[in-house]
């Protein structure tokens, strides 16, 4: 296999660009939040979880801190733990920690080079765990070792609120292939970020410094490299708008004039004031939460907060063994 910095890269760009090409065309332009993660961009988004405005990666690490051993018991020994979106694997050594060995750990991340060099890293530190990682985007179907089928149980650990990136078809289809990973009597441990005063949704992604305006505007700098586009990064400006009727955080790029970026062969013009959406963070109740999960054949049956109530750790199971 060729290695390469991340999998965008690795589709066939015929087929990037038109995707890309897609979704700028729409009534509504969008595109797709993979786009803020390239080295710049993820070295940004670590910028972003120390910002005293985000509360979501410091509630979870409380989170997690604090009620990890009672996850862990939850999972059990012997365990297939399926990480989806894993990243540098921070928040999940907490669990390891914690978790009865032997057990499986199977990281799967699109970006490469990330994954290998966090998965060795996993591998020194935990002894007793074999490590498969699987470099695939998570958002597809993809295959995973046929080595877990031997575990006691497959638990998938999706932390974070990624899960509040997706539209409500989509996070019902990743829900119900989720569904299908852990089989009859696997788990499911899931962070999911709450609904709470839309000022303090506001200033965590408007923050002071400018760390999310640039995260955003990263995406289109992204582009200009990986598709040859000519997007200038001056003629847009970053907005993170609160959408109550769909309990969500928006990030847009709003085009401050008139003007015309060229993507491979095509031109294509964008007006004054034209948005283009770049993001969704869907925010929960608890109970918005469990009717959305009873979709996917499963049901919550266990939540961990931190003590202000502002994130969910969520154990869901299979509902037929309730
Ligand atoms: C990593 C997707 C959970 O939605 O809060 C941070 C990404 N966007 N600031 C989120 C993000 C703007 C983050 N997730």
């Amino acid at each position: 296999m060729s290695k390469k910095p991340n999998v965008i890269a690795a589709e066939p760009p015929g087929d990037l660009t038109q995707s890309v090409l897609d979704g700028l065309k729409k009534p509504q332009k969008e595109l797709s939040p993979v786009w803020f993660y390239d080295e710049l961009g993820s070295f940004l988004f670590d910028n972003i979880c120390e910002l005293p405005e985000y509360y979501l990666t410091r509630a979870e690490i409380a989170i997690m801190r604090q009620h990890a051993p009672e996850m862990a018991q939850h999972i059990g020994r012997d365990a297939a733990i399926i990480e989806l979106g894993s990243g540098t694997s921070l928040k999940t050594r907490l669990l390891l920690d914690q978790i009865e060995m032997p057990a499986t750990y199977v990281p799967v991340d699109i970006a490469r080079e990330h994954l290998l060099d966090a998965a060795g890293a996993i591998a020194r530190d935990y002894p007793d765990l074999r490590v498969l990682p699987v470099c695939a985007n998570f958002a597809q179907e993809f295959a995973l070792p046929a080595y877990i089928a031997n575990a006691e149980r497959r638990v998938v650990y999706f932390p974070g609120s990624t899960i509040g990136n997706f539209d409500l078809a989509d996070t019902q289809r990743l829900l119900t292939r989720i569904r299908g990973m852990i089989g009859g009597s696997g788990a499911v441990l899931i962070g999911v970020d709450l609904r709470k005063d839309p000022r303090v949704l506001h200033r965590a992604y408007n923050d002071e410094a400018g760390v999310t305006a640039e995260f955003n505007l990263n995406a289109l700098r992204h582009l200009n490299r990986e598709l040859n586009a000519d997007f200038d990064l001056d003629a847009f400006e970053h907005a993170a708008i609160w959408v109550e009727n769909k309990s969500r955080i928006e990030m847009h790029l709003v085009s401050k004039h008139d003007q015309k970026v060229h993507i491979g062969d095509e031109e294509l013009k964008i007006r004054q004031g034209e948005h283009i959406r770049t993001e969704y963070s869907h925010k929960y109740t608890l109970e918005s939460f469990a009717d959305l999960v009873a979709n996917a054949d499963l049901s919550v049956t266990r939540v961990w907060m931190d003590p202000q109530k502002q994130f969910s750790v969520q154990l869901l199971e299979p509902r037929k063994l309730q």
